[in-house]
């Protein structure tokens, strides 16, 4: 598997193997080594992509034999960092399904339109960070780091877990302790990670864990890391595919530390450099109410930025100082999105009907299904509009979630779907069954 050759960039930096650019000042460097902020200002980096050719769909076609045939990541090679093969960490993530179901329209208040869902939650560890992590990781390798470490909610610590066992590197995640799912703590556990339970929050992990980091002795492996992002690029990619290169209206996407908002925007930018797409869909990014500090800052027409103290049940998203709140800042402008917030209500109640309908997610994954609910009411999406959500993690991430929300008792639970027991008797099964075939 060593004929993957992904594009050099071009021109003045064709000296560097694995240019990175840095958006607040604009010099470039070389990202051949743990870089994860401009050694001149401190601002965050972008991976440098040719996007001076036009590209044609058939330059993803899958190769047998090579890592485009299994990695719906390394499939999009001539939009990604140059990382040698002989690196490359992969799992087969990607290639995730494109569901199209009316109910999710109809749940949205958009019969006249089409909502798909894009769902990321069938990855290898259960949600979109393997396709940032087999990006991270491989970089990691290529460039000979001996730790790789991570700041978590859950789910990037769990992604990293695996890639690192699988490059057979030791990792390291910091967790807000008491504040992540006991799925994803048990997953990280699981897979062999050195877990470490901060007294704080999501927040102060990652400053924790970027100051142990500035001095490149450990791999920061969280999506302030430029390369990162560029495997999440491909979540859009691939998406465009499935749709036969015809760019949707609308991307909705819940947002936390916003990495994945910041990685759409360039991913976009990038297909409509290159001529793989002839319009910009809008991004919506979806935030939930007890932590958004981005919607607010989207209110005041970026004006007022102020981190907060961020609560929800949605513990994915329970950030309140986004790393990259600048960088997905650009993308919202680029591509005139909006930034919205939804309560955990909302969340719940949007979760439980992905559920109902046979697709299932993680809580912060339905904030993008809840938010676009309300774009649509208040005018913003129109009915008729043609939407992809995108639901970031496995059903199974958060089972204490789940049963919170159908065994809590609480009875304004509309879907609460409360087991039923019975005494071991025929009579009483049938009971059962007759009142399930009469609905
Ligand atoms: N959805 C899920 C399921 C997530 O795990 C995350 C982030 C997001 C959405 C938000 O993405 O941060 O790029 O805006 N989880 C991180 C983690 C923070 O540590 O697992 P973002």
């Amino acid at each position: 598997m060593s004929d993957l050759a992904p594009a050099a960039v071009q021109g003045s930096h064709q000296e560097l193997a694995l240019p990175v650019r840095c958006m607040s000042c604009g010099a470039t460097h070389d990202g051949n080594h743990p870089i994860t902020t401009c050694p001149e200002c401190s601002g965050l980096l972008d991976a440098l992509i040719d996007t001076s050719r036009s590209l044609r769909p058939d330059a993803f076609a899958a190769t047998p034999g090579t890592f485009s045939a299994t990695s719906g990541v390394w499939r999009f090679a001539p939009l990604l960092p140059a990382i040698p093969a002989e690196a490359i960490v992969t799992r087969w993530e990607g290639n995730t399904p494109l569901y199209a179901d009316p109910r999710l329209a109809s749940y949205a208040g958009m019969d006249g339109g089409q909502i798909h869902v894009k769902h990321e939650g069938h990855n290898p560890t259960g949600s979109f960070k393997d396709r940032g992590m087999t990006v991270a990781v491989s970089h990691a390798r290529a460039i000979g780091s001996a730790l790789v470490a991570c700041a978590s909610t859950g789910n990037t610590s769990a992604s990293l877990a695996s890639y690192a066992a699988a490059a057979n590197l030791p990792a390291l995640v910091l967790i807000p302790e008491g504040k992540i799912s006991t799925g994803k703590l048990a997953q990280t556990i699981a897979l062999g990670a050195l877990v470490v339970q901060v007294e704080g929050d999501f927040d102060i992990a990652l400053r924790l864990l970027r100051d142990l980091t500035a001095d490149g002795s450990v791999y920061l492996a969280n999506s302030v890391n430029p390369f990162r992002p560029e495997g999440q690029k491909t979540i859009v990619f691939e998406l465009l595919d499935q749709l036969d290169w015809q760019a949707p209206d609308v991307i909705a996407l819940p947002g936390g530390n916003l990495g994945n908002t910041a990685a759409f925007g360039k991913a976009l930018g990038e297909a409509y450099e290159t001529g793989l797409i002839d319009r910009l869909p809008r991004i919506a990014t979806i935030q939930a109410a007890g932590a958004a500090p981005f919607a607010a800052w989207y209110a005041s027409g970026f004006d007022r930025y102020e981190p907060v103290k961020a609560e929800t049940v949605a513990t994915a998203i329970r950030i309140g100082d986004p790393a990259s709140a600048d960088r997905a800042r650009r993308c919202i402008e680029r591509t005139s999105g909006w930034v919205v917030s939804v309560t955990d209500n909302e969340i719940l109640e949007a979760k439980a009907h992905i559920d109902r309908i046979g697709i299932g997610c993680e809580p912060a994954s339905a904030a993008s299904l809840a938010g676009v609910r309300a774009l649509v009411a208040s005018g913003e999406i129109a009915t008729d509009a043609s939407v992809v959500c995108v639901l970031t993690g496995n059903l199974l991430k958060d089972p204490d979630a789940i049963a919170d929300y159908h065994l809590g008792g609480d009875e304004t639970r509309r879907s609460a779907n409360r087991p039923v027991s019975i005494p071991a008797t025929m009579d009483a099964l049938k009971r059962v069954v007759d009142d399930a075939i009469r609905g």
